[in-house]
């Protein structure tokens, strides 16, 4: 047990006036829910702000879906047709949201993902038709594979056919063609997220060469190997069909490994980090933000960490919107500047009312 003196000196400030009152009970002098009384003060002394402005609202764009089509394991997520796409864009825009990020599922998928970097693909059909009818809104595309290949990975294969690898350096020119395609159909922000070596170099050479100077990298800078991406991989058609990405994600299990990643990506010319997932890497989201204070970093929050909330609150187990406030919340306070969410339209709706 620890006596008084060491109490004491532990708590310095406490120890003067309470002592004077030695024989009655100590008055308290500190009283942190003086702070906590009204609504008012509690607002007044709110460290972390959480606005529509931070959320950045992914969107799954279907070449071949006729109508908006739900996903089973995402409650309210839809894929959307190129032409309403659009609409339920500027429906977002009209609620604060300021970007949506943009996923593909294309008509045809074949080894080289063909459709990644098509003129008239599905996602540069779509980044057109949004900047078209809501030029204010800002369009990020994903760019990787895996929605595009018949094998479902994020890259080309090689290797023996009975045990393909992932290529790294050979798949590169794939992402730059991909990222430059989208940055000509108008994307203001490229989202690289195959986490393959060198990725964010050449896709940032490619897309000077080509002369978008401007069109910017938000690099998934620290993408984890995630039980969590399951749901999404139903709604964007983009499973692996063999094996995993082991090899090029990285394991869950590191986080000095991140702020490596994130140091490349840097170098590399990225102009914003992102922590994917977000819930269960709120260490390396902290880390990231003390890592690089100066550039805008981003949380995913992921499809299963949607899916689980959803699911509880569909039980009746959970209460949705105080659930989700908490957690885009957990997830500011942890030091992201944006976070990419499927509640952002939920979000921003709440935040208005
Ligand atoms: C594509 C990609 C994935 C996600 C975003 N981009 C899937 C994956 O890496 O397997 C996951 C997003 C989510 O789960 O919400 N590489």
């Amino acid at each position: 047990m620890q006596t008084k003196e060491t109490e004491a000196a532990r708590l310095p400030i406490d120890s003067a006036p309470q002592a004077a009152n030695s024989g009655e009970r100590a008055a308290l002098v500190h009283r942190p829910r003086r702070l906590r009384r009204t609504a008012a003060l509690r607002e007044l002394v709110r460290e972390t702000q959480l606005s529509a402005s931070d959320l950045i609202y992914p969107l799954f764009v279907s070449e071949v879906a006729p109508e908006p089509t739900a996903i089973e394991s995402m409650p309210g997520v839809m894929q959307w047709p190129i032409d309403k796409v659009a609409d339920h864009a500027a429906e977002a825009a009209g609620l604060g949201i300021r970007a949506v990020l943009l996923f593909g599922i294309p008509a045809a998928k074949d080894p080289v993902g063909t459709g990644a970097d098509a003129e008239s693909g599905v996602v540069q059909q779509a980044i057109r038709a949004i900047k078209q009818r809501v030029p204010e809104l800002a369009v990020i595309s994903d760019v990787c594979l895996c929605e595009y290949t018949d094998h479902g990975h994020c890259g080309l294969l090689g290797g023996p056919e009975t045990d393909p690898v992932v290529l790294n350096d050979e798949s590169l020119p794939r992402l730059v063609s991909a990222a430059v395609s989208q940055a000509r159909a108008g994307a203001d922000v490229v989202a690289p997220s195959a986490m393959f070596d060198g990725m964010v170099e050449a896709i940032r050479t490619g897309l000077d060469e080509s002369g978008f100077q401007d069109t910017a990298i938000l690099s998934y800078s620290a993408k984890y190997a995630s039980a969590f991406y399951g749901p999404f991989r139903d709604a964007a058609e983009g499973a692996p069909r063999f094996g995993d990405r082991r090899s090029h994600q990285m394991d869950p299990a590191n986080a000095r490994e991140a702020l490596r990643e994130n140091e490349l990506d840097v170098l590399e010319g990225a102009d914003m980090l992102m922590v994917k997932p977000a819930l269960a890497y709120l260490d390396v989201i902290r880390q990231t933000r003390e890592q690089f204070p100066e550039l805008p970093l981003a949380a995913y929050n992921v499809s299963g960490e949607y899916a689980m909330v959803k699911a509880a609150a569909e039980r009746g187990w959970l209460e949705e919107k105080r659930v989700v406030m908490e957690i885009l919340t957990g997830m500011k306070r942890a030091g992201a500047d944006l976070i990419i969410t499927y509640h952002a339209v939920d979000a921003a709706r709440w935040m208005a009312s």
